[in-house]
């Protein structure tokens, strides 16, 4: 998410922070900034776009100071903007802020400091409250480390946060709360970092600061405080990875790390919008209980792995709010002439924001006078500025051009959607929601444990990985998934895949069954269990090589597969959030084996901007 970096000490302040902030230049951000104390006045630059906007704004002044801070925005609050981008500052800009994550009751205390102290916000970020909270708060205590308690205290949510005072320019001062923060330790200078790729050039010790932790750095000292503000010891890190390797944290690819970021995606993505009742907070969406009820029909617009999960969309929205639900590929969708009117509700699915295809059926569908809603991962991006309400994934940059976690929070989105508008609308009861959303809060669990079987996927695709062709089948939600790890495959590996619903395969694909043939077979849907059972047979008959995927204890398909992975126990509707991760870790290890490109596959862009 947002970059970090913080510094005290000889140097000047300016360059070792730029440097650090282009050194986090890969994980996508829209804005950057800086704050530094100068001749005793807090001075910020800020500007929107990337770090060159915010060194050409600076120029050659070399802002000359000891200490600073800087930061690259991934917006969450707002949209990227000058105004919109850290450093905040408190009313007489005395003290700057930055912050990394989302502070959950900002509305209540952005409230309390309009009424109570007539604040006047410039900016539509939660960052802000922080800034003018602690400047409310440092008016009494006149010190910054007893302040950032104090704050702390007040402020809920996943947030780090580093802090400067102008009339202390001798001390940074920073918070841990599920959020990564870092401190680099030098000699007469010391470093605090949201990652360690932006401190590698200037340090290989650091510390590793944990959750509800309270930092304050001077140029020769770092304390660490725990939540009850007693100084404790930590054992200082050494770094032996190099430059490349800090950036995937470790991992060798993009692909793998955001692989395993998905159960923490999944968790923000639902989470964040649950309030204390278990009921979903559409924040920022304004559909109301009428408009819903007044919905005769539904289309899903989206090119790739985005339209994938509208395939699953279809299927859980029909199911939850029995509107019938039609999903369209964004290229073909503007050039059908769709049947749109006012009571039509559009829904694009983008990660980017800024695929041509999907803008344009958007464009079309509200030409038409539909409602349009979009679920998209960067905020600001083209799609969410011209929906009527937009739906955010929180599964943060992705930077592979192979879509993982993107995939999975958009899924999430669906499910939320689909719960949301079947309460609203009476099709659901409260009960089978309370249920759905408690079986949705254990899948990062169930993910992560599953994770652990990579090693296994390895394995298979150590033995697979030089096959021509490959087909995925599965029935119902299963062959949605099972068209997203076809997709998977191909565009990392350059194996031709094909993937097909199972029952459709004897209309004519099993004429390309031969001995040996690869095919994986989804088997998650219980209730399609015994179908998918007789499906594989028919194909096993003809010699195919089969890799089955099922939920754990339905043992009986062994019989029929070569080789089996099992995902955990989990009720049918939300198996696709777990049983596409095996076909994801099947495809970067059968890609690994072949040598591909694999964050950049050839031919591909993150990002289609064009027709
Ligand atoms: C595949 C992949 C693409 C994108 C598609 C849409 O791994 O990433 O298929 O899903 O190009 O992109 P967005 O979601 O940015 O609109």
């Amino acid at each position: 998410m947002c970059g970090i970096v913080g510094y005290i000490g000889k140097d000047n302040a300016k360059d070792v922070i730029i440097d650090g902030l282009k050194k986090l230049e890969y994980r996508g951000y829209d804005s950057a900034g800086i704050a530094v104390v100068r001749n005793g006045k807090l001075e910020i630059k800020k500007h929107v776009g990337g770090i060159a906007n915010l060194e050409n704004l600076i120029g050659d002044d070399p802002m000359t100071s000891h200490i600073g801070i800087g930061h690259t925005r991934w917006a969450t609050h707002g949209a990227p903007s000058d105004l919109n981008a850290h450093p905040h500052s408190n009313e007489d800009e005395t003290i700057a802020i930055i912050h990394n994550g989302i502070i959950e009751n900002y509305q209540e205390l952005k409230q309390e400091l309009i009424e109570k102290h007539n604040i006047k916000f410039k900016s539509e970020t939660d960052t802000e409250v922080i800034a003018q909270l602690i400047g409310v708060i440092y008016k009494e205590k006149k010190d910054l480390l007893e302040s950032v308690f104090a704050a702390e205290e007040k402020m809920r949510g996943a947030y780090a946060i580093v802090a400067v005072a102008q009339d202390e320019p001798d001390k940074i001062v920073a918070v841990r709360k599920d959020a990564p923060l870092i401190v680099g330790l030098g000699k007469g200078s010391n470093f605090i970092a949201s990652d360690i790729p932006a401190l590698l050039k200037y340090v290989k010790e650091i510390y590793l600061i944990e959750n509800n932790e309270t930092v304050l750095a001077t140029a020769d000292e770092v304390k660490i405080f725990d939540e009850n503000r007693n100084e404790i010891k930590r054992e200082v890190f050494h770094v032996t990875w190099d430059a490349d390797s800090a950036e995937k944290e470790g991992f060798e690819h993009f692909m793998l790390k955001e692989i395993y970021e998905q159960p923490k995606g999944l968790s923000e993505t639902l989470n964040r919008r649950l309030d204390e009742t278990g009921k979903i907070n559409l924040e920022g969406i304004t559909l109301t209980k009428e408009q819903i009820e007044n919905f005769s029909k539904i289309y899903i617009v989206a090119c790739g792995t985005a339209y994938h999960a509208g395939l699953v969309g279809k299927y859980i929205i029909e199911q939850l709010v029995k509107i019938p639900v039609e999903v369209d590929v964004a290229s073909e969708f503007r050039y059908r002439n769709p049947l749109v009117d006012e009571n039509t509700l559009f829904i694009a699915i983008s990660q980017s924001g800024e695929t041509l295809d999907t803008l344009a059926a958007l464009r079309e569908a509200k030409s038409k006078g539909a409602r349009v809603l979009s679920v998209v991962n960067v905020v600001g991006s083209s799609v969410a500025r011209e929906s009527d309400d937009v739906f955010y994934t929180w599964a943060g940059p992705e930077i592979a051009v192979a879509s993982t976690k993107a995939y999975t929070t958009q899924l999430m989105c669906m499910y939320m959607l689909a719960l949301y508008m079947g309460l609203e609308k009476g099709t659901i009861t409260r009960e089978f929601y309370d249920r759905f959303i408690k079986d949705l809060q254990g899948i990062p669990a169930k993910l992560e444990t599953f994770l652990k079987k990579a090693p296994e996927i390895e394995e298979e695709a150590k033995q697979l990985y030089n096959r021509e062709q490959v087909f995925f089948i599965g029935r119902g939600l299963d062959s949605a998934v099972s068209y997203e790890g076809s997709l998977k495959l191909k565009e990392i590996s350059y194996i031709n895949s094909f993937a097909i619903a199972a029952g459709e395969l004897k209309h004519g694909t099993i004429a390309l069954m031969e001995p040996g043939t690869l095919v994986i077979a989804l088997a998650c849907q219980d209730f399609l269990y015994e179908k998918m059972v007789s499906n594989i047979q028919e194909i096993k008959a003809r010699g195919a090589y089969v890799m089955a995927v099922a939920k754990e204890g339905n043992v009986s398909i062994e019989a029929q597969s070569d080789r089996m992975i099992y995902i955990p126990e989990c009720r049918d509707e939300i198996a696709p959030l777990i049983s596409v991760v095996p076909l994801q870790l099947f495809a970067y290890y059968v890609a690994k084996e072949r040598g591909c490109n694999i964050d950049k596959p050839k031919n591909l862009a993150k990002s289609v901007t064009v027709e």
